[in-house]
């Protein structure tokens, strides 16, 4: 086993300390004086790396405060677990496992082991046979069993199996084949495999069924109702489903048992976290979409910030910076969420992308030696895209009684012709960040003849903190990096916290129940039931509708 590692308790440290008596004194200051005190702070509080500008001077911060956050980080090792990481080492301690999602974009010819193997050449290989099987099939030249060309792929899977294809499909759709039918279905739901298969032809369809485990219920059940579906829309051969069916998995074994040959599969490894492998096999509705160079180029991306996070400076270490911070307003100002507002309709699902990222991977209240945590963990990520939030939630972002960090995404180009609304778009994402962090005060209110007893409503506090992320534009590479950025933003959080943000025990208990009830759902007869009164009673109130239903 593996020895997990022992540090104090958070707010038994000196780092700790230090922190919190500094932040007494940083909460009585207000953005607008610190603009104030230091002209260049716009300027000078920035950093830039792999094609990503981060402006954080719109954070209620100074020098002292990223100064005693880098001194919590080295207490922490925040380097050290980072490098342990980008070694190999498995330091997932509970499931025994090293972390190498970094590998998934290591170039080719570079050498990382995992018990003594070169996974960097395993990456290659099965990039390679993604690429192979992507140029067939975009080329018309991969066809169903009746000999039509595959013009529709749908992706089954779930969690990390689904959000990060999904994302990534929905960001990269501007340079995607626009005559290849992208759907995706998670959900067990059965609206969401029939509402994906609506108006599809069997016969120009291809499955591709990603799980990692190949044991997941709610993918298996959609791969199950995919291959009815697919052979009653072919003529009922079996052997249709060599034609129509791949995998994305590191079950061989179960992905045989299901039906679909290993010949069609596309392997990745239990060192890449479910929520860290849209860039593994996983990414192969990805790559069909925008085809292999693409991908590639996406890699690169990744890579780019890999490289950064392992080697800049603190003080212009990106993912350290944005860890940091994140720390810094969840622990000492108790803000409980984070928003993040992609000023780009393509990056819709990235919030929900995040979800899983930061929050399956720090909702933890375990540290690594099994002690509990003395300090709240994982905020609460949450967003949607801007100009549309402003005419939603942003009021509270704004005039709300809870602090809530914004990092807002831009891009300086459009990817559409219709650039003058682009501007619009920008402007509106950097009148945000204005009006978050400077407000208005009473004194502008009245300068600006508002009436006196409307000015108690109109007031905008500001000091609203804010992280403005800019790249020159949307694209495979850019979306890489900024993926990257948050992955190594979600490793230094954890860190410093001293969790595993690599496993995710807390899901098992409510599969595990779910199992037991959807036998008592569906059993014949009385049920001599084990569980609290309310479910019992929601148990047995589906089953009279169920049974009326079918007639029963
Ligand atoms: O339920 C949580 C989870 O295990 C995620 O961590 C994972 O991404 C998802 O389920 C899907 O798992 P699999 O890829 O094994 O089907």
């Amino acid at each position: 086993m593996n020895t997990p590692r022992s540090l104090p308790p958070l707010q038994a440290t000196p780092e700790w300390a230090a922190l919190a008596s500094h932040h007494r004194r940083m909460r009585e200051l207000t953005l607008q004086q610190l603009f104030a005190g230091d002209p260049a702070r716009g300027t000078r509080m920035v950093a830039e790396a792999a094609g990503l500008y981060l402006d954080y001077s719109k954070n209620i911060i100074t020098d002292e405060t990223l100064r005693l956050l880098q001194a919590l980080a080295d207490a922490r090792g925040v380097a050290v677990r980072r490098d342990a990481m980008f070694r190999g080492e498995k330091i997932n301690s509970t499931e025994e496992r090293a972390v190498l999602h970094v590998a998934l974009r290591a170039p080719r010819g570079s050498r990382i082991l995992v018990d003594g193997r070169n996974v960097v050449e395993d990456v290659h290989e099965v990039l390679d046979r993604m690429a192979a099987f992507a140029g067939r099939l975009r080329a018309g030249e991969w066809c169903g069993h009746t000999g039509k060309p595959i013009r529709n792929i749908i992706s089954i899977g779930i969690g990390g199996s689904d959000l990060g294809p999904v994302m990534a499909y929905e960001a990269l759709k501007a340079c995607s084949r626009r005559d290849l039918c992208f759907r995706f279905i998670s959900n067990v739901d059965p609206a969401d495999f029939v509402e994906a298969t609506q108006g599809l032809d069997a016969a120009e369809t291809l499955f591709i069924v990603c799980s990692k485990t190949f044991t997941t219920l709610e993918t298996l059940t959609n791969a199950r109702a995919a291959r009815a579906w697919c052979l009653a829309g072919t003529g009922g051969d079996e052997a249709a489903v060599a034609r129509h069916f791949v995998a994305v998995s590191t079950n061989a074994q179960e992905v045989a048992r299901f039906g679909i040959d290993t010949a069609n599969m596309f392997g990745f490894w239990d060192w890449v976290g479910g929520r860290y492998s849209m860039d593994s096999a996983i990414g192969l509705s990805t790559m069909l979409a925008i085809g292999p160079d693409a991908f590639r180029d996406m890699l690169a991306g990744f890579h780019a910030m890999d490289e950064h996070f392992r080697s800049a400076e603190p003080g212009a270490n990106l993912p350290l910076l944005m860890g940091l911070l994140a720390v810094w307003y969840n622990n000492f100002f108790g803000a409980q969420t984070v928003a993040v507002l992609p000023y780009s309709r393509y990056l819709g699902r990235f919030p929900a992308y995040l979800q899983q990222l930061t929050m399956e991977s720090n909702g933890k209240h375990a540290t690594l030696a099994g002690q509990a945590v003395d300090v709240p963990t994982g905020p609460i990520y949450w967003g949607e895209p801007g100009t549309d939030g402003q005419h939603s939630f942003y009021q509270l972002l704004h005039q709300g009684t809870r602090l809530v960090p914004c990092d807002l995404i831009g891009f300086e180009q459009p990817l559409q012709a219709l650039a003058g609304q682009h501007d619009l778009l920008m402007a509106n994402l950097l009148a945000q960040a204005e009006a978050l962090a400077f407000g208005r005060s009473a004194e502008q209110l009245r300068a600006a003849h508002a009436a006196e007893w409307l000015i108690p409503h109109r007031v905008c506090e500001g000091n609203r903190p804010t992280n403005i992320l800019m790249a020159e534009r949307l694209g495979p590479r850019s979306l890489g990096s900024l993926v990257a950025l948050y992955e190594h933003s979600v490793f230094v959080q954890g860190a410093i916290w001293n969790i595993n943000s690599f496993d995710q025990w807390g899901v098992e208990l409510g599969k595990q129940l779910a199992q037991q009830i959807i036998t008592e759902l569906q059993a014949e007869g009385d049920l001599r039931s084990r569980h609290d009164s309310s479910t019992s009673a929601l148990i047995e109130r589906y089953r009279a509708a169920r049974r009326r239903r079918s007639g029963g």
